[in-house]
């Protein structure tokens, strides 16, 4: 009933509007009364994680999505190498497990066969396992050593919305938490990263306030059989959770890609008219910002329409910008929890102008317990 969606047509579009608060949630209670940053629940102990000199994460879906973002923060803030690997894939190219591996499961409902298969594999060989779990005393994170719970609520609609997020915030913290465990960040580093996190509700909030510049974008666009999202660093994965959302929800094709790649092939897909979502990096020091810019220069060139997602005072954008939807100030590493709200917003209207079903979409179960 629409009570149950509070007023909102989908449950879907309710868990988008609530993840400011499931953001906020998954925060709490983390710093400790002297600064510094506890994971109680976890139950791995330092000496353990002190260990650990590989990380390897294993999901599905758009799980696996969030498990791509979770490598970029972990290497960089703990210098430790993590491979992110779909979780179907794992077991069966006979991957490197040793006792200092940490395996890192990311899964919404806890009971993905694919996820839970690999993680037996991972045990089977002696590696440690993290879940990364929205759903208590589900069978992942039975079956693991620790758990990090997110702490959406339950999730009903069929595409994750505030599932994701509240797994992009436990990656951040667990990158934290291993970061003050190894000594690679100073605990002003980490304080002052957890202080930007604490900010993110605030900043959902201020995204979620262009909804309907989005969806007056989305009900334009039903005729559309055909859309592409590019992205850099932390914003790629958020790319293909952009396309990913699409294919669910839209079934149109749709597809995500590093922007760098384009001139190795996609850029041959580019044709007059055909909408291309850019994640543009916030400016920095590096170079990310302007390699973007130069991709948006080259697809618009080719006719490509461009939607450019771009923080607030970014001004070098707009002639390339065909529709501009502003992104608030934060670090290239964070950015994926702002950026990848108006695609899921862009999917859920243009689904909803379909006339498809949102929250039970065709061929598409909420958790796959099937290998
Ligand atoms: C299914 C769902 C996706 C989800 C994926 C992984 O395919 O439709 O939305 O991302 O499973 O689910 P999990 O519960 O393991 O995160």
């Amino acid at each position: 009933s629409a009570a149950e969606k509070d007023g909102h047509d989908w449950f879907m579009r309710k868990e988008i509007f609530e993840q400011p608060r499931a953001v906020a949630d998954s925060l709490l209670g983390r710093r400790a009364a002297d600064g510094r940053l506890q994971l109680d629940e976890m139950r791995l102990d330092d000496a353990e994680l002190r260990d650990i000199d590989k990380i390897i994460i294993i999901a599905a879906g758009t799980s696996y999505y969030a498990g791509m973002v979770a490598k970029y923060a972990i290497e960089h803030w703990t210098r430790i190498s993590v491979e992110v690997e779909l979780a179907s894939e794992f077991r069966y190219r006979d991957p490197i497990l040793t006792h200092s591996t940490l395996v890192v499961a990311i899964s919404q409902s806890g009971e993905t066969a694919d996820t839970l298969q690999a993680i037996r594999h991972a045990r089977m060989q002696r590696s440690k396992v993290l879940a990364i779990c929205n759903t208590n005393g589900s069978t992942i994170p039975r079956e693991s050593d620790g758990v990090i719970y997110t702490h959406a609520g339950p999730e009903i609609g069929v595409a994750s919305t505030k599932g994701y997020v509240t797994q992009l915030v436990a990656c951040y913290l667990l990158a934290l938490y291993l970061a003050q465990v190894k000594g690679t960040l100073f605990g002003d580093e980490i304080n002052n990263v957890m202080d930007q996190l604490d900010d993110m509700p605030g900043h959902l909030e201020t995204v979620l306030s262009q909804a309907e510049n989005v969806y007056d974008f989305a009900r334009a666009h039903v005729d559309t059989t055909s859309v592409l999202f590019l992205g850099r660093h932390a914003g790629y994965p958020v790319a293909l959770e952009g396309a990913l959302k699409l294919k669910e929800l839209a079934y149109i094709h749709a597809e995500g890609f590093a922007a760098g790649e384009l001139k190795h092939g996609p850029i041959a897909l580019i044709d007059e008219g055909l909408p291309v979502f850019c994640i543009v990096p916030p400016r920095g020091r590096d170079q990310l910002h302007d390699k973007m810019l130069s991709g948006i220069q080259e697809v618009r060139a080719r006719g490509a329409r461009t939607i450019c997602l771009a923080e607030v005072d970014d001004d070098t954008i707009e002639p390339y910008a065909d529709t501009l939807i502003r992104l608030p100030k934060v670090p290239v590493l964070l950015q994926p929890l702002v950026a990848v709200i108006p695609l899921q917003l862009f999917a859920c209207e243009l689904a909803t102008a379909m006339g498809n079903d949102v929250d039970q979409p065709r061929n598409l179960a909420k958790s796959v317990t099937v290998e």
